[in-house]
């Protein structure tokens, strides 16, 4: 703990939240709700989208390339790796390059789905990148071993989110198409709690909901992700009253360096990122 950790701070806390895309946005609107009066930089690694099919080495160099740049030129407090295709292989390195700065990672929420179901038929429903990591078979060994589950590595739902927000029209039959496979009936048992393993996902939640085909529980990791940040963040003395009277800046980096088209950006402006920071690709 450094000098000016171990006392309460007179400031704002800067929150670094990262993901390939858009997705982090759900983690985002979290912990604003907690934080509302904290600096953002909302960083979408939209050059290098989607994460899903990288091979591990790659993925695991290019972030910690694009972390570094990001922490030298910004200096957060925090920084949040709102991806699970990312975080299920990633955090170790980042740790070790910057041991003082806290990590909070986003990991399938596979503990949580597998209190909650009655049937013990559970579903995993993740990038093809998430759902075949050790991290996620390691987590089903961990807390699932009594559940029968199902992992659905879906090629296609994290673009599809990426069109719906830049408003574009998608599809009922291609979503149906993604979440189809989370489905199983066995024995008389059948699917009643699908984990939502990539951040994207619950961008699309009316979408699943309206479509499934019964009523499942879609678990969301983001309101628990972002309790872990804001308890964190107290731990490093950004108490919940630390604030000036106006919520600091929010502002985005997308690293393809394009300009946000108009209906992303009037969606951005929705989550109160307003000023967007352009960045040259790693
Ligand atoms: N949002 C990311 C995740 O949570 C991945 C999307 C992608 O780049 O494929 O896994």
């Amino acid at each position: 703990m450094g000098a000016e950790d171990s006392r309460r701070m007179t400031r704002p806390p800067k929150l670094l939240i990262f993901d390939s895309g858009l997705g982090g946005l759900t983690v985002f609107s979290e912990i604003v709700k907690l934080r509302p009066l904290a600096e953002y930089l909302y960083c979408a690694d939209d050059a290098g989208f989607p994460y899903g099919s990288w091979k591990e080495p790659a993925l695991v160099s290019r972030v910690v390339k694009l972390m570094e740049g990001l922490i030298a030129d910004h200096a957060p407090d925090m920084a949040v790796i709102a991806c699970n295709t990312a975080s299920t292989i990633v955090l170790p390195d980042l740790r070790l390059h910057w041991p003082n700065l806290p990590f909070v990672g986003t990991v399938p929420a596979i503990k949580p789905a597998a209190e909650r179901t009655q049937s013990k038929v559970i579903s995993v429903l993740g990038t093809p990148g998430t759902v075949a990591r050790d991290y996620t078979q390691n987590l089903i060994a961990q807390f699932a071993g009594h559940c029968s589950v199902t992992l659905v590595g879906s090629k296609r739902l994290a673009s599809l989110a990426e069109s719906y927000m830049h408003g574009e029209r998608v599809s009922d039959a291609d979503i149906v198409a993604e979440i189809a496979p989370c489905f199983k009936e066995e024995g008389g048992r059948r699917t009643d709690a699908i984990a939502l393993a990539c951040t994207h996902y619950p961008l699309l939640i009316n979408e699943f909901k309206r479509l499934a085909p019964w009523p499942v529980e879609w678990i969301d990791p983001a309101p628990a992700i972002a309790r872990r940040a804001d308890q964190l963040l107290a731990e490093r003395g950004f108490g919940p009253d630390v604030s000036g009277d106006r919520p600091a800046s929010r502002s985005a980096i997308f690293t393809s360096g394009a300009c946000p088209p108009a209906p992303l950006a009037t969606t951005l402006a929705r989550y109160g990122l307003e000023r967007t920071v352009f960045a040259p690709t790693a």
